[in-house]
């Protein structure tokens, strides 16, 4: 007899995106003519920049000669694409995080879930509500909640409401937790956090002996000077974060497939014998064992965002994904929406007009707009009446989807 997990037998129905692929495919096949707009997935558009295909293009030519061919590299990643990590997203910001605390990976939704492995079950474990779902799916799958109630919260998490009534800012957890999930900017609100908020949270993990598992894949999206890019840009934390980082969105990798997760050495957790032990080895072997290392032409296409040229073509692309996001905000807003988000971040958090739930206005909204975008409550029971918009798509898709928008709306 083959016993299956029975864990995956408490999760929802389907993850939230291939349900609204399979809306969407639904109703397409029913009005094979409408031109339906996506702003559900945030999935990048716009070409790789060149300076990055040209860098994949010299490493395929690499690999087919003999003297220069590479067959398994480093778990980890390369040592030229960590250095580049750690001396471009921290040591410029005075944030003392070196090449051998970075894990090169493909992907961030990868990384934020295989961590759970080096993680007891026993752990009490915190997620914003609304919250990227798959750190919730990842819980459950290992067997660390009970069931889900009839608004879809598993038992045994601690959920953290953010809503548009306490601006979006967390609450601590009224009983202590063991493990944080933490995302800045935010999906899918939008919001980011303010250094005093994230002190708080570092206090908080500190004095908990918690350890907050910090999702920074749209650091590359935050304009104010005021807002930290990293966890690590505040003291002690160090001492108490893994930070998940991702090339998916500032320089188009969604498909290519291109991430990092920085564990410090310093960071400890506890033993079931509750002595101190270190994580970055544990994350190290599990990441020897189940990974072999993203392919040398992606890291070379990865190394080149650094590069001057590299600089000046993803900061083009992050203006013109911001850029849309401010004409969905602004678009919105002149018919009475309220709009969150879409500032330092490429989505935008609505409430839904009138009484309707999230589903239902997605449903309106794909009927009646050829509009899609994913309901909030997909994120979770506190995103009931609220709607998100990626901003990643084309300048006329993003126009054309705000005169529809409007339409419907007004
Ligand atoms: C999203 O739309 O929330 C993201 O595209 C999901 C992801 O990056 O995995």
């Amino acid at each position: 007899m083959a016993f299956i997990n029975d864990h995956y037998l408490k999760l929802k129905a389907g993850y939230l995106f291939p349900e609204i692929g399979r809306r969407v495919n639904k109703f397409c096949e029913e009005n094979p003519n409408a031109a339906v707009i996506k702003l559900g997935i945030g999935d990048v558009t716009e070409p790789l920049p060149t300076a990055i295909r040209e860098a994949m293009h010299a490493a395929i030519d690499e690999m087919g000669e003999a003297g220069s061919f590479r067959g398994y590299g480093p778990e980890q990643g390369y040592g030229f694409l960590r250095e580049a990590i750690a001396k471009n997203d921290f040591q410029s910001r005075g944030v003392d995080i070196s090449a051998d605390e970075i894990f090169v990976s493909d992907g961030s939704k990868c990384d934020t879930g295989n961590i759970l492995d080096i993680f007891g079950a026993n752990n009490k474990v915190a997620v914003t509500d609304p919250v990227y779902p798959v750190y919730v799916d990842t819980n459950v799958m290992t067997g660390r909640t009970g069931a889900a109630d009839e608004n879809g919260r598993y038992a045994g998490l601690t959920y953290l409401p953010v809503t548009a009534e306490n601006n979006f800012v967390a609450p601590l957890p009224e009983s202590p937790v063991d493990l944080i999930y933490l995302c800045y900017p935010n999906n899918p609100t939008g919001t980011v956090a303010t250094k005093e908020t994230l002190k708080q949270w570092v206090d908080y993990a500190r004095a908990n002996g918690s350890i907050i598992l910090f999702d920074a894949a749209y650091e590359a999206f935050i304009t104010d000077p005021e807002i930290p890019h990293s966890i690590y840009e505040i003291e002690g934390a160090k001492d108490v974060a893994i930070e998940f980082r991702s090339f998916s969105k500032n320089a188009g990798f969604t498909g290519t497939r291109c991430a990092f997760t920085v564990v410090p050495k310093q960071l400890k957790g506890t033993t079931a014998s509750g002595e101190p032990a270190e994580i970055h080895p544990l994350w190290n072997r599990r990441h020897c064992t189940k990974f072999n290392g993203v392919s040398y032409i992606i890291q070379k296409g990865a190394e080149a965002v650094y590069s001057e040229q590299g600089q000046e073509q993803i900061q083009s692309l992050i203006a013109f994904y911001l850029e849309n996001a401010r004409l969905l905000r602004e678009g919105l807003e002149s018919v009475g929406i309220s709009v969150y988000g879409g500032v330092n971040a490429p989505y935008v958090w609505l409430k839904t007009p009138g009484e309707s739930t999230s589903w239902e206005f997605f449903d309106e909204l794909l009927q009646k707009a050829h509009l899609v975008g994913t309901p909030g409550s997909g994120f979770g029971a506190s995103g009931e009446g609220y709607f998100r918009l990626s901003a990643f798509n084309t300048r006329n898709n993003i126009n054309e989807a705000v005169t529809r928008f409007q339409n419907v709306v007004s």
